[in-house]
C-alpha cells in the first residue's frame, strides 16, 4: 500500500518542522536494520547519514544496546537524577572522565541534547571569573539552536533570522578551512601558514581591537566542522590554539556532539589533533539511537556554583545505562573504523568531485563551479539521484555532501554505496 504521500501531506500540515524538505526526501521511515532503512512503502535505502550522527551503531540500534535498554527500563528509567543518585550515571561519568583527553581532574554534567550540553558549557566558563564574560566561536560553526548555543552558531543566517538580538558578547573568527582559505579564496598555502593566520587574527585583530584577551572566558570550536561542510582543519591547529589560549588564560570548549564517540576512528575527534580541551560536549550518538542524552565533561576547577544549573531528565538511569554500553561498543569498533576509513578514502578520492576530506567515517565531498563558487545545483542533484537509487545522503555546508555511514558498516556495504555514488556523479558531471 502506497502511504508515504498521505503521511507527508498530513505531517506538513500539522507538524512545525522547518528543516524537512519533502521534495528532496519524501521518506517516511518504517524501520531500520543495521545500515539499511526501510520506508513504509517497502523501499530500502543504504544509509550514509546515521540519522545525522545519532545511529552510529546502526538501526534501530546495536543489539547489545537494545538489550541493556530493555533490562534497564524494566528496573529503573527516570531516577530524578539531579536530586537523587543512581549507579548508571556514575558509571557513565567514570568512563567519560577516564577516556576523554586531558590528564587532569574532571567532572560531568548530563543533559538531554547537544544544545543543552553547550548551554551548560556556557554557564560553566562564564561563571568562573567576574571579569571574563566574552566568548569566541568560529565562522561556519554549529553549536545548537537555543539562545546561548545559537549565539555561538555562525553557520547559516537563516538559523538566527527573526529572533535577534541574541546573547551579547560573542566574537566570531574564521575557521582554518584548507579548501576555502578565508584569506586566499583562489589560492593555496601550506596548512601551517593558514593556522598562523587564524592565530594572528585572534591575537592582533580580536584581542587587539575588539575585546581584551583577559576578558575572554572561552573559545568554542568543533574539531571538524559538521554542519559547516565537514571541514577538517590542519593537523596542528588545535595545538596552536591551545598555546594561545594558555597564554591568555582562556578556556577551550570542544564541541564533539557530531564528531564524537568513534566517528573519526578515535573516541574523541580532538584526539586526532592531539588536543586537550578544558570542556568537551557530547550528545547524539551517546544515546545509541534510542535515548536523547547530552554530556558536558569539564575540568574540575570550572565546577558549577550551588544551584546554578540543573534539569529534570539529564543523567536518567536509562539514558546513561545505554550511554555506557555505547561507549564500550564504540571503543571496540575503533580498529574496524580505521579499516573502513581506507575504503572511503580510496574510493572517494577517485570520484569526480572538487574536494574530498575526512577522517575515520566522517567524510565530506564538495562541488564547485569553474569560478570556484559553490556548485549547489550539482550537489543537490547528486543527493536527489542517490535517494532515487536507494542511497541516503545529507548535505552540509554550502555545496558539500556529508558521508557518515553507521560505524558498523561492512566492506561490501561500503563498496555498494560508494559504487552507487560514483555512478551517480559520473552521470551528472
Ligand atoms: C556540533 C554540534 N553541536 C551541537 C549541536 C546541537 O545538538 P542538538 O540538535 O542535539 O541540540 C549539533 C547538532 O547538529 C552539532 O552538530
Amino acid at each position: 500500500m502506497k502511504s508515504s504521500k498521505k503521511v507527508i501531506e498530513e505531517s506538513d500540515n500539522l507538524l512545525a518542522t522547518t528543516t524537512r524538505d519533502s521534495d528532496l526526501f519524501p521518506l517516511v521511515i518504517d524501520h531500520g536494520e543495521g545500515v539499511w532503512i526501510y520506508d513504509i512503502d517497502g523501499n530500502r535505502f543504504l544509509d550514509f547519514t546515521s540519522g545525522i550522527g545519532v545511529n552510529n551503531l546502526g538501526w534501530p540500534s546495536h543489539p547489545e544496546v537494545i538489550k541493556i535498554g530493555i533490562e534497564q527500563m524494566q528496573k529503573l528509567a527516570h531516577a530524578a537524577s539531579n536530586d537523587f543518585y543512581n549507579i548508571q550515571q556514575l558509571e557513565l561519568a567514570k568512563k567519560l572522565v577516564s577516556l576523554s583527553p586531558g590528564n587532569f581532574e574532571k567532572k560531568v554534567f548530563f543533559s538531554n541534547s547537544g544544545t543543552e550540553a553547550i548551554e551548560a558549557s556556557i554557564k560553566l566558563v562564564k561563571s568562573v571569573e567576574e571579569k571574563r564574560k566574552y566568548l569566541i566561536s568560529f565562522i561556519g560553526g554549529f553549536h545548537g539552536r537555543t539562545f546561548g548555543s545559537l549565539s555561538l552558531t555562525a553557520s547559516k543566517p537563516i538559523q538566527k533570522a527573526r529572533v535577534g538580538p541574541l546573547m551579547p558578547g560573542v566574537y566570531y573568527v574564521p575557521y582554518p578551512n584548507p579548501f576555502r582559505n578565508p584569506w586566499h579564496i583562489n589560492g593555496y598555502e601550506e596548512p601551517e601558514e593558514l593556522v598562523n593566520r587564524v592565530i594572528e587574527y585572534l591575537e592582533e585583530w580580536v584581542f587587539g581591537h575588539l575585546v581584551p584577551a583577559d576578558e575572554v572566558s572561552a573559545i568554542f570550536y568543533e574539531p571538524i566542522q559538521g554542519e559547516g561542510g565537514y571541514i577538517v582543519p590542519p593537523k596542528n591547529f588545535f595545538r596552536e590554539l591551545e598555546k594561545l589560549a594558555k597564554k591568555y588564560g582562556i578556556y577551550l570548549v570542544d564541541d564533539e556532539v557530531q564528531m564524537g564517540i568513534g566517528r573519526t576512528g578515535k573516541l574523541f575527534a580532538i584526539e586526532n589533533f592531539d588536543g586537550e580541551p578544558d570542556v568537551i560536549t557530547l550528545a547524539k550518538a551517546l544515546g545509541g539511537g534510542i535515548m536523547p542524552i547530552g554530556a558536558t565533561i569539564f575540568r574540575k576547577e570550572l565546577d558549577f556554583k550551588e544551584g546554578i544549573h540543573s534539569n529534570t531528565f539529564g543523567g536518567n538511569a536509562l539514558a546513561t545505562a545505554i550511554g555506557s554500553k555505547v561507549i564500550d561498543i564504540a571503543k571496540d569498533l575503533l580498529p574496524h573504523i580505521k579499516e573502513m576509513e581506507k575504503i572511503f578514502k580510496e574510493e572517494l578520492s577517485n570520484m569526480k568531485v572538487d574536494d574530498v576530506r575526512g577522517i575515520g567515517l566522517a567524510w565530506g565531498i564538495e562541488f564547485i563551479k569553474e569560478d570556484r563558487k559553490p556548485d549547489v545545483k550539482t550537489r543537490n542533484k547528486v543527493i536527489e539521484e542517490a535517494f532515487k537509487n536507494g542511497l541516503l545522503l545529507l548535505p552540509a555546508g554550502e555545496s558539500s555532501i556529508r558521508i557518515i555511514p553507521p560505524l558498523v558498516i561492512e566492506e561490501d556495504e561500503a563498496k555498494e554505496g560508494l559504487n552507487k555514488l560514483r555512478k551517480i556523479i559520473n552521470s551528472i558531471r
